[in-house]
């Protein structure tokens, strides 16, 4: 969602905060803003709407401002349409303080009706100018500095924040506070930096302090000091040195970051078994999680949002037949507002990309309330909801620039197979002979996936038949319905066109009934005992004129009488297919987009890791 940078140094900060914006820009946004000063002269803010580009074109790339210090801002609107006012930075009116905000203050019009009592005038419709506002209230009404006056306004907002904040009276420092949003702070060669993500400082430095919920700081040229809520100097704070590249945030020769991140997948598939998967032998000593702890493990509850929720599907599938353990996958954002008893002997299991999600951090917290442990399958280490899980089992794909998810969510799927395959050995329900298939089939993963990845002229042929459709229906049984989800969801991220799963069994309940020449149905049909009754959904929706895409192992030929075109996957252990076929819906959906001339990287009106509700 929003992206925040801060710089304070050597150099002029405006190229810098643009730089970093743009490294953002795949967070989602919709305006931009900067606010540079140097030392004691006027701050000058200059903001933007649509893309980041229009900030760079009014500010001659950065060269018309000049300053050493400065914050930057792109933002997804929340409270008020995306226009220049509620662009931020906002400002109190003589400009004694300045900031930039992620999150949601809930509680802003309560803030905002103290404000108007106390003679303050509001010229947006954001949260943020509020709680900008209220830093500036009890900066002039206790007159104690900016870090007494932030860790007011912090104890007076309810939701979540990162800021990062000017003080007239305080040339070349910038101020930060963290609850619930993230940010990072580093220290480079050339000054100090924060960041609302790591890609925004990675060309800089790769050293970087991780703030907590209510602890707040200031960075200067060459310092950075954290504070908690008492207003006391935290003395301790630690670096994390980050294991990405600069480069990891380029394209490279790619055309988008979603093809370069469809084609890594064999590599960091690989190195996602690399980290778990020792002598053939699954060793999850590195995540905390030991095999007594496990075997003890008779309840699985797993929460997520989006793709990383349909991971949780396939998991709840292969685990509940193969594992020996009841598995219920539920959306963090219903989960968080219902009530049910959870049994004993439960793990919480949260699975995220980002791992910054808010409603499935909301989820491991609920879990925390209730004594539930809970382990976390983030891709981003050290993100707020692995800082807040009991055990993490991290997924390996690198940094994800691309909206619409692909490797991380294949990376996913291979931590879920582990854990299931690990508990079924735990639990006597997976003999050797299935254990060694299954593990000699992971093994085979990055190998099939790379096969599947060298079709994409095919792909990429069939692809161009889905760019007139309105309505597509992917359709399966089993395990491929889980698959049929995340097709689903890729196709109308990235290509706006109507894209749903239904279980193929659900046809003749009603939604047969919008099958027409018009209507695309894409069926799933991987899993051999299932194999017969799919192919018959597939004839029915023939029967009624519907263009039938199946997608199937290879072997299955007499598909052909059943559908207009065919995908072919390679064979493995049937339990593990899911990890190729996403593979080729993946291309099929990332094609359309291209041939509809839509930037797949950048789906209108997504935003890449969804901190607000
Ligand atoms: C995936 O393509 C989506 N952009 C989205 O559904 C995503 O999976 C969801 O928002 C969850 O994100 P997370 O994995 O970062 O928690």
């Amino acid at each position: 969602m929003c992206g925040i940078v801060g710089y304070v140094g050597n150099n002029d900060a405006a190229p810098v905060l643009l730089h970093g914006l743009a490294k953002l820009e795949y967070r989602g946004y919709d305006s931009a803003g900067i606010c540079v000063r140097q030392n004691n002269l006027e701050p000058v803010i200059v903001k933007a709407e649509g893309k980041l580009k229009n900030l760079i074109d009014k500010t001659d790339s950065g060269k018309s401002l000049v300053g050493t210090s400065g914050i930057g801002h792109t933002r997804w609107a929340t409270h008020g349409n995306p226009t220049v006012e509620n662009a931020h930075p906002h400002h109190s009116d003589d400009y004694n303080v300045i900031g930039v905000h992620n999150g949601i203050i809930e509680n802003y019009q309560e803030l905002k009706d103290k404000l108007l009592r106390n003679g303050y005038t509001f010229y947006s419709e954001t949260d943020t100018e509020v709680i900008i506002k209220l830093i500036d209230y009890y900066c002039k009404k206790y007159k104690k500095g900016p870090i007494d006056a932030i860790n007011k306004a912090m104890v007076r907002a309810r939701g979540s924040y990162a800021l990062a904040i000017m003080c007239k009276n305080y040339p070349d420092q910038i101020w930060f506070a963290k609850k619930g949003s993230p940010l990072i702070v580093a220290k480079g060669n050339d000054g100090c930096y924060l960041a609302s993500d790591v890609p925004a400082i990675l060309k800089y430095t790769k050293n970087v302090y991780y703030p907590e919920d209510y602890e707040c700081g200031v960075i200067t040229k060459d310092s950075i000091k954290f504070y908690d809520l008492n207003g006391d100097e935290l003395k301790n704070k630690k670096s994390v040195l980050i294991e990405l590249d600069a480069d990891s945030a380029d394209k490279g020769n790619y055309p988008h970051f979603m093809i370069k991140e469809i084609e890594e997948q064999p590599e960091v598939i690989q190195k996602t078994l690399n980290y778990y998967l020792k002598n053939d032998v699954i060793d999850l000593s590195s995540t905390g999680l030991t095999d007594d702890f496990l075997a003890n493990i008779r309840n699985i509850y797993i929460y997520a949002c989006g793709s990383a929720y349909h991971t949780g599907v396939v998991a709840q599938y292969i685990m509940e037949e193969i594992s020996g353990v009841n598995v219920r996958v539920e959306l963090a954002s219903e989960y968080k507002y219902r009530e049910y008893s959870q049994r004993p002997q439960s793990l919480v299991i949260a699975i995220s990309q980002s791992g910054e999600t808010k409603d499935t951090h909301e989820s491991v917290l609920k879990a925390k309330e209730r004594n539930i442990p809970t382990l976390s399958i983030c891709n981003v280490q050290k993100s707020t909801i692995s800082r807040s899980s009991d055990y993490n089992m991290y997924t390996y794909a690198g940094l994800e620039i691309a909206v619409a998810t692909t490797k991380a969510y294949s990376c996913q799927l291979i931590n879920l197979y582990l854990l299931a395959i690990k508990l079924g050995r735990l639990n006597g329900t997976i003999n050797d002979d299935l254990y060694n298939e299954l593990i000699s089939d992971l093994k085979r993963i990055p190998s099939l996936v790379k096969e599947i990845i060298e079709e994409k002229d095919q792909i990429q042929r069939i692809a161009q038949n889905l760019v007139p459709m309105k309505d597509v229906f992917f359709i399966g049984r089993g395990l491929d319905y889980t698959i049929c989800l995340e097709g689903a969801l890729k196709l109308k991220e990235i290509t706006y066109i109507n894209a749903n799963a239904y279980a193929a069994g659900e046809l003749k309940h009603g939604t047969i009934s919008l099958i027409d020449e018009h209507v695309g149905v894409i069926a799933l049909d991987t899993q051999s005992k299932l194999y017969e009754k799919t192919k018959s959904n597939m004839v029915e929706v023939k029967a009624r004129n519907g263009k039938v895409l199946a997608v199937t192992n290879y072997g299955n030929y007499d598909v052909d009488s059943a559908s207009n075109d065919q995908i072919y996957v390679p064979k493995i252990n049937e339990y593990l297919t899911p990890s190729l076929a996403i593979i080729s819906l993946q291309m099929l959906a990332y094609y359309a987009s291209i041939a509809k001339g839509i930037n797949p990287d950048k789906p209108r009106n997504l935003a890449k890791s969804v901190t607000v509700e």
